[in-house]
């Protein structure tokens, strides 16, 4: 299964992810970041780099991660988000959205 990511990752985007990928499968759209699961290897790599552990194994999602499986294989197609393989800035104000637990209503519908 595809590692995928989560929640926390919503309005910070820190993109520490990104470089260590050996597969380039990281999406970015406007608040968020996703997985192409086409792509994911399973290596596990990205996990540790998140520095608010958003990136989970899609195989072991909780019941409130599960919706993040497939929202990851359909935002690395959708219109306007581009894969992204070197590291950005955090998104303003990340330092309080890393606190902030119910984010998912940010993203697009
Ligand atoms: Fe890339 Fe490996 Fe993370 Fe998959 S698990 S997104 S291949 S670093
Ligand atoms: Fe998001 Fe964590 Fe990567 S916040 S951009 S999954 S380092």
């Amino acid at each position: 299964m595809p590692f995928v990511v989560t929640e926390p990752c919503i309005q910070c985007r820190y993109t520490d992810c990104v470089e260590v990928c050996p597969m380039d499968c990281f999406v970015a759209g406007p608040n968020f970041l996703v997985i192409d699961p086409d792509g994911c290897i399973d290596c596990s790599v990205c996990v540790p780099q998140c520095p608010v552990q958003a990136i989970v194994n899609a195989a072991e999602v909780t019941s409130e991660q599960a919706p993040y499986v497939a929202l990851n294989a359909r935002l690395a197609k959708a219109e306007g988000w581009t894969p992204i393989r070197l590291r950005d800035t955090p998104l303003p104000e990340h330092a309080h959205w890393a606190q902030v637990a119910d984010k998912r209503h940010l993203l697009p519908a």
